[in-house]
């Protein structure tokens, strides 16, 4: 029978007919297409492995010509064996290189939000260990406070920014990680459109920070250990701009960031991009849509819905209301982001989405409703003497965010095609747990909204108010 191994260098046609069909992990028909001896054979096995690859998969002209002069280029190590050839090729290794075992140490940057340590609580395992990084005290406590909560026992906190890349190239050199969860980054869409600095800071250098330190770090490794190294870059589908009525997100669909913080999630997935071009860092790029549950700050609009109803503050709907997001509940993101990193192809990008795209005053009105069904007003003293009747009733239009897109929808399909990932929250039953979670934890409530995020709602809802009032 022909194996991989057994074969011949092939032509540069073939091997981007084997990188597709690895990548689908259609690997009987990459064997036949390596075996092709003539143009004319190679031709019909790519037809073949086109119909087989789905709509997206082989015409994705971002990587098919590298991967495949890479492939080409690499058919020495032909007589190594399929996993390692193929994990050195950075190709989707369909015996997942890169699962995590126990007590292996990930860097996980991202600053101890609901994503970090749901992530690490569920997720890096009991014994592994993710290092978490945060600039003020006032975070790191949060950070800390969450972490303990949520039961992430095996995260360590370090005070510093990822722009600091002695510190940075230090803790690849202290922890010798596994791989690399980025998902540190500034990422309030109205405070990049207050000021960009701490997004061109934080985003852009700092990706740019920790893509040298990875750099380095793996070119210092050798064998197995670089083989499964994996850098996941955590961004947006707010990359690619605003969407219309119709249509979805998708891996094909052009960069078009349309605020301050796209546009330097924008730049950072650029970055990536480059350095796994350029250098080959075995890099992956999630673009993820809106987020929601636990551990949210409540600066978004979920977690500040929420905790405004129940103080009987105005709720501040920007503009009609008719702006579409697609919800994800953080712990079906969490398993998309462990999925992508052990099992995902090295240098692809997943869009992720929920599949649950609502008006935001629908979103608002949802809220609204369970609160009056779990909290009603009139059991809640304050709220009761103000004489309403349904948290609906604080509902206000008030002044639109500045270039406000109208609409996100993301196609999971290849998510779910190659890596059998797919939301498991339904939106009602997330939102249900999201509310309980914030009506049970009013010590972590005040906590969060001590410090300065009170002169963050100033700055960002009294110009607001008083143009709704004049
Ligand atoms: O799409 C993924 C993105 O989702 C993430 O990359 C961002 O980090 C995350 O912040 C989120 O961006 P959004 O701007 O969509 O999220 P935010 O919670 O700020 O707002 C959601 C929608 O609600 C948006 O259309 C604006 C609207 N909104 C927001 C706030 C804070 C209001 O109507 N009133 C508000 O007070």
């Amino acid at each position: 029978m022909t194996t991989l191994e057994s074969l011949p260098a092939p032509s540069a046609d073939t091997a981007a007919a084997i990188h597709d069909a690895v990548r689908e992990r259609y690997a009987e028909a990459a064997v036949a297409a390596a075996a092709a001896t003539s143009p004319e054979e190679a031709a019909a096995g790519s037809e073949a492995l086109a119909s087989c690859c789905g709509p997206d998969g082989c015409s994705d002209e971002r990587s098919s010509p590298v991967f495949g002069a890479e492939l080409y280029a690499a058919t020495d190590r032909a007589a190594l064996p399929n996993a390692a050839v193929l994990a050195s090729l950075g190709c989707g290794n369909p015996t997942a290189v890169a699962e995590l075992r126990e007590g292996e140490t990930v860097l996980d940057l991202g600053s101890g939000g609901g994503i970090d340590v749901l992530l690490s609580a569920r997720r890096v395992g009991p014994t592994g260990r993710a290092i978490g990084l945060d600039m003020t005290d006032e975070m790191l406590a949060l950070a800390r406070r969450n972490a303990a909560e949520a039961g992430a026992t095996n995260v360590e906190f370090v005070k510093g920014t990822i722009t600091d890349r002695p510190l940075v190239a230090s803790l690849f050199d202290k922890y010798e990680p596994a791989g690399v969860f980025h998902l540190a980054a500034e990422s309030h869409v109205d405070r990049s459109i207050v000021s960009a600095d701490d997004f061109v800071q934080t985003n852009v250098v700092g990706t740019y920070s920790m893509l040298e330190s990875a750099r380095t770090y793996l070119n210092s490794l050798i064998g197995e250990r670089k083989d499964r190294f994996r850098f996941l870059h955590l961004s947006t589908d707010e990359v690619f701009g605003s969407l219309g009525e119709a249509g979805y997100f998708s891996e094909q669909t052009p960069y078009a960031p349309n605020s301050p913080y796209s546009a330097s999630k924008a730049a950072s997935d650029h970055f990536v991009r480059a350095y796994q071009h350029t250098y080959g860092l075995p890099a992956i790029i999630i673009n993820c849509s809106n987020n929601y549950g636990p551990y949210q700050f409540p600066e978004k609009v979920i977690p500040l819905m929420i905790l405004n109803a129940l103080s009987g503050k105005p709720l501040p709907v920007y503009g009609d209301g008719s702006n579409v997001r697609d919800w994800i509940y953080v712990e079906d993101h969490c398993r998309a982001i462990r999925l992508v990193f052990e099992r995902g192809a090295s240098r692809e990008t997943y869009v992720v989405g929920g599949g649950n795209e609502r008006r935001n005053i629908d979103l608002v009105r949802r809220i609204c409703n369970i609160l009056d069904e779990i909290a009603p007003m009139e059991e809640v003293q304050s709220l009761h003497e103000q004489g309403l009747k349904s948290y609906s009733e604080l509902i206000h239009f008030v002044e639109d965010r500045p270039g406000h897109d109208q609409r996100y929808a993301i196609d999971s399909a290849r998510i779910a095609r190659q890596l059998g990932w797919q939301a498991e929250v339904g939106f009602d039953e997330g939102l249900r747990r999201t509310i309980h979670w914030y009506l049970s934890n009013p010590d972590w409530v005040d906590q969060a909204s001590s410090g300065s995020y009170g002169e963050w709602i100033e700055k960002n809802y009294a110009w607001r108010i008083r143009k709704e009032g004049s």
